[in-house]
């Protein structure tokens, strides 16, 4: 089995550019993070009310999935397990799934089939950490770590028990629902302390098996790409919650990146979370992540009853109607060698250079290295001609006459309304 993916598949997730990322499960309920169990310290029992509770009755992914298309979306990842342990499917090794809830019906199997009739490819998210299984041992992250009665209690639990369960699992996902793209597994923390150093059993790759699990997703599924949080080199790496200053890179050499990012800072449903990012700064990142040659994969975090709330829905509209107009600009693109301007960002795609502006400059821009290399060049927005500035480098500066900029800078007259656009791009014809 190889340890590398197919050409194809790497590069098909780099033209994809843009995924759809959703966390959903019991924590849905309580609506305050995904980490909920972790941060109040739920015991099994205070968590039980969600699971008897849990009644999707407006799932429809393909509602989920329509909204990441138009959003200019082309995959979507989702937890078929997070943290918590809940499995949205019928497991056939264990109880703690959606096929025992009162709800009953596979919530995986839909997704997937909404996915492929919206045409996105397809990625699961399963969760390495589990707080509900028997054998997982009670560790820093675990809601019962300040809990010395179920830590002695726990004490005899085996991780090898608790991992041919997740490999189980793994295979039943990997085998149940066809082609899968994407394995997005989440997390490892291995040799992680407590603040005041004692040991905070950590789990790494001995503890999931990773070697072992990662040759089985390969053979199960060979043209599927693999994240790198098995505390083992992966086939992209996922910067979270930030935006990497440059281009990914692994042992110095480039590396596929995909930077995962959530709309309000929580993952699950958070409905008393104001802390949500304009659309505006959102397509920035997508294109920021773009010129330095990763992949956005923006998370929604749907309801207790399956849907995606208002303000998502809003977004990702807003989102979509910028990519509606740019989506050249991203979609198969690629980084440019030529160094933009400040507050701008480059894209390329063969002969064409997409100039990124976050924020609009009063009159002229001026791209350094493209003085006599420019055909033409148009706001992609609505065709319009930008005109390129003939200028003469001996000009000296007069009054309301701009100084000549020597012949390897390119300047473009820019209007001085700003397209009405989250971020305005022209189109550099080479
Ligand atoms: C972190 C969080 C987890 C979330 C993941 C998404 O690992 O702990 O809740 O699912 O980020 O990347």
């Amino acid at each position: 089995m190889t340890d590398a993916p197919p050409a194809h598949s790497v590069e098909k997730f780099r033209d994809w550019r843009f995924g759809l990322f959703v966390h959903w499960g019991l924590y849905a309920l309580p609506a305050r993070h995904e980490w909920v169990k972790n941060y109040e310290r739920l015991t099994d029992e205070d968590y039980q009310p969600y699971f008897d509770h849990f009644e999707p009755d407006l799932y429809d992914p393909r509602k989920w999935a329509a909204a990441a298309r138009e959003a200019g979306m082309k995959y979507a990842v989702l937890t078929t397990k997070h943290h918590e342990g809940f499995c949205l499917w019928d497991s056939a090794v264990s109880d703690y799934t959606v096929a025992k809830t009162a709800w009953g019906k596979d919530l995986v199997g839909p997704f997937v089939e909404a996915c492929r009739a919206e045409g996105l490819g397809v990625g699961f998210y399963h969760s390495l950490i589990d707080w509900h299984h028997p054998e997982f041992p009670i560790d820093l992250v675990h809601p019962q770590r300040d809990d010395e009665e179920a830590i002695a209690k726990a004490a005899g639990r085996d991780i090898q028990v608790y991992a041919d369960y997740l490999h189980a699992q793994t295979r039943e996902l990997l085998t149940n629902y066809g082609p899968v793209d994407i394995m997005w597994f989440d997390f490892s923390y291995p040799g992680r302390t407590y603040p005041d150093g004692r040991d905070g059993h950590g789990k790494g790759k001995d503890d999931w098996r990773s070697e072992e699990l990662m040759a089985m997703v390969r053979e199960l599924q060979p043209d599927i790409l693999i994240n790198d949080r098995l505390d083992i080199p992966g086939d992209f790496v996922t910067p979270e919650q930030y935006q990497p200053d440059g281009p990914m890179t692994r042992d110095g050499q480039p590396v596929l990146w995909e930077a995962c990012q959530t709309l309000n800072g929580s993952w699950g449903y958070d409905r008393d979370n104001l802390d949500w990012k304009s659309p505006e700064l959102l397509v920035k990142m997508l294109v920021d992540s773009v010129s330095k040659d990763g992949n956005l994969l923006l998370n929604v975090g749907p309801t207790g009853r399956g849907e995606f709330d208002p303000r998502a829905l809003a977004t990702l509209r807003s989102i979509g109607e910028w990519m509606r107009l740019h989506e050249r600009s991203i979609r198969g693109a690629r980084p440019s060698e030529h160094t933009p301007p400040a507050d701008c960002r480059y894209t390329q795609k063969a002969d064409r250079l997409y100039l990124h502006l976050l924020s609009w400059p009063m009159g002229h821009v001026h791209l350094p290295g493209l003085g006599g290399k420019v055909k033409y060049a148009q706001l992609l927005n609505d065709a319009s001609e930008i005109k390129r500035i003939v200028n003469d480098p001996h000009q000296q500066a007069q009054n309301t006459t701009m100084s000549g900029v020597s012949p390897d800078v390119l300047t473009l007259k820019l209007p001085i309304q700003r397209p009405d656009v989250l971020v305005p791009v022209i189109e550099l014809f080479l």
